[in-house]
Formats: C-alpha cells, sequence, structure tokens
C-alpha cells in the first residue's frame, strides 16, 4: 500500500513530460515571435514616421517660399488669400496640382496654369498643409482612373449635380461676376475626385454623404467617356444644345441664301 504511493508520486507519467516540453516550447515560441513581431511593426511605422516627417519639413520651406506671402507663414491666412489650415490634402493637391496656386494675380477666379511644382512637390506641400489640421486626403487610384465606374449612372448624376454649371458634355459654362465652371474636357481624374471633395471657389463641396465614393467614381468613368469620345458628328458647336445649333443654321444658312440674292440681283444689274 505504502509502497504504491510513492512509486505514484516519484514517477511522473510520461504523457506529462511531454505536454510539459510542448507548452513549454509554445510559450517561448509564442512569446519570441509576439516579440519579433512587435520590434519589426515598430520599425516600420517608425521609417515612415521618419519619411513623412521630413516631407512635411520640405513642405514647409516650400510653403514659406512660394505660398506663405499670401496664405501667412503658418497658413492662418492673411487679407491676400485664406487659412489653409483643415482644407486637406485634396484641396492642395487639386490646387497647386491645376496650376491654380501659386495664385498669379488677384482676380475673380484662380486661372489654371501649368502646374510650377513637380509630384513630389506638391505632395510635400499637401502633406504639410495636412499636418496642420485634419482635413479630406488625396482619394486612391481606384476610385480615380475612370475604371470600374459605371459610365451611365454616373451620367445621370453628372446631369443631377453638376450640368447646370459645367454643361452636359463638360464643355464648361460662364457663372456671374467674372467666374466662370471651366471645361471638363482635359482634367484628371484624380483632380475630378479633388474638385468634388473640396468644392473650389463657386463649386459646392459633394462630401460622401452627397455624392458616396462608389458614385464619384462612375461621375469620372462617364467624364473619361465624353472625354475619349468627342463628338463623333463633327463640329460640337459649344455642345451648347438645340439653340446653338439652330442660331448657326439660322446666321450661316441664312447668311448665305441672302449672300447668293444679293450676288445674284448685282449680276443681273
Ligand atoms: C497671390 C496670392 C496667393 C499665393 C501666392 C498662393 N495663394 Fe493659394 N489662394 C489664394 C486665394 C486668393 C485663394 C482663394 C481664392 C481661390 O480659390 O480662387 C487661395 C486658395 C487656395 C487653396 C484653396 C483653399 C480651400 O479653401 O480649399 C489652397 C489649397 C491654396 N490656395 C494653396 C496654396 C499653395 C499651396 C500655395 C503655394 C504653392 C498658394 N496657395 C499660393 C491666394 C494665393
Ligand atoms: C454651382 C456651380 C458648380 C456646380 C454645381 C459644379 N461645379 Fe465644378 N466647378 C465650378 C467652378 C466655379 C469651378 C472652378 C473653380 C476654380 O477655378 O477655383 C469648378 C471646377 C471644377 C473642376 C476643376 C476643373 C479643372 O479643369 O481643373 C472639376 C473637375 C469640376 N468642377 C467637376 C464638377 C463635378 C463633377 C460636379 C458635379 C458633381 C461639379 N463640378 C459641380 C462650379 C460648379
Amino acid at each position: 500500500m505504502f509502497n504504491r504511493t510513492k512509486s505514484k508520486k516519484g514517477r511522473r507519467s510520461p504523457m506529462a513530460t511531454v505536454s510539459l516540453i510542448v507548452v513549454g516550447l509554445m510559450t517561448t515560441g509564442g512569446a519570441y515571435a509576439l516579440f519579433s513581431s512587435t520590434a519589426n511593426a515598430d520599425d516600420s511605422t517608425s521609417t515612415v514616421a521618419a519619411s513623412s516627417q521630413s516631407q512635411v519639413n520640405e513642405g514647409e520651406k516650400l510653403f514659406a517660399s512660394n505660398c506663405a506671402t499670401c496664405h501667412g507663414l503658418s497658413a492662418q491666412g492673411t487679407s491676400e488669400g485664406p487659412s489653409l489650415i483643415g482644407v486637406g490634402a485634396a484641396s492642395v493637391d487639386f490646387q497647386v496640382g491645376t496650376g491654380r496656386m501659386p495664385m498669379a494675380a488677384q482676380g475673380p477666379q484662380a486661372e489654371e496654369k501649368p502646374a510650377q511644382f513637380t509630384d513630389e512637390q506638391v505632395d510635400a506641400l499637401a502633406e504639410y498643409v495636412a499636418s496642420l489640421g485634419p482635413g479630406p486626403s488625396v482619394p486612391s487610384t481606384e476610385l480615380t482612373d475612370g475604371e470600374k465606374g459605371d459610365a451611365a449612372e454616373g451620367a445621370e448624376l453628372f446631369r443631377i449635380n453638376c450640368a447646370m454649371c459645367h454643361n452636359v458634355a463638360g464643355a464648361g459654362g460662364a457663372l456671374t461676376e467674372g467666374k466662370y465652371a471651366p471645361s471638363l474636357e482635359t482634367v484628371s481624374g484624380k483632380h475630378i475626385y479633388e474638385a468634388m471633395l473640396t468644392g473650389p471657389q463657386n463649386m459646392p463641396v459633394f462630401n460622401d454623404l452627397n455624392l458616396t465614393p462608389e458614385q464619384k467614381a462612375d461621375i469620372i468613368t462617364y467624364l473619361k467617356y465624353v472625354q475619349d469620345n468627342k463628338s463623333p458628328g463633327g463640329f460640337a458647336l459649344g455642345s451648347l444644345g438645340p439653340v446653338a445649333e439652330g442660331l448657326f443654321i439660322w446666321i450661316f444658312g441664312l447668311g448665305a441664301v441672302v449672300a447668293m440674292t444679293v450676288w445674284l440681283t448685282a449680276k443681273s444689274n
């Protein structure tokens, strides 16, 4: 009886040893994996942070020498230009990427010019302004390449939301006080998206509740379709619609008839 208890106490079952080893291995292995992966994660976030920090510094320098005269040294705004705190990277990417900024001359509306900065410099300026306050960021290419949207859906949305200013075919149109909605015949998908997101000048902002990202992508697909299929019938006459086309016939058609009549009577005299 005594012996039996003793032997039970003194001798562990072989299964216990195996499971102890398994548990031990799993704990050390798990701990190692955990530590090494957090160490890696730390590494990558710190390099990302470092590179975007240097981008912000680069942007700050560009800003001080090109934009601060109108927008203020810390983008707080002056009498010459609005504050840029909270306008977001998307607004800067749009304004500088389309050459509107730096604004050359005060006027009713910032003119589009060839962009004055490289893509990297635009990114740096956008990062700098984004670092001052939260705002819309630059949209991802899958929403702006115009490839996955539905053109028919986009055409309908464009007629409802945009055509009153930009014309049904995106040919552009005049607004009051010397302002105008520009033609959309050459603008890139990214800049279309950013225009909707930030509402430059007299254009309203279309946030994600007004137009979801998918609907914005549909509009881009429609505009890309229009850009790639310009007026198969010949002269577009500004795509102003039946009035312009009727007027064209009146002026040139009737003009030709009148000219012919004048010529004939002149001959008979
Ligand atoms: C000559 C003055 C002037 C200079 C220089 C200038 N801006 Fe502007 N900026 C303006 C004015 C005025 C507006 C508002 C009118 C407009 O949008 O047409 C404006 C608007 C903007 C907006 C739109 C703000 C919004 O509410 O979405 C951004 C972004 C911007 N500027 C960025 C820049 C950057 C970046 C630079 C430098 C590369 C720059 N600007 C240089 C005068 C200037
Ligand atoms: C109330 C009139 C109005 C409406 C509605 C409007 N826009 Fe605009 N849009 C403007 C004006 C004005 C500008 C020029 C702003 C500037 O130059 O600063 C503009 C500029 C743009 C640009 C920049 C073009 C370029 O060449 O850089 C795009 C793209 C654009 N609009 C797309 C749209 C789309 C898409 C819609 C509908 C979802 C829309 N707009 C609705 C008035 C309007």
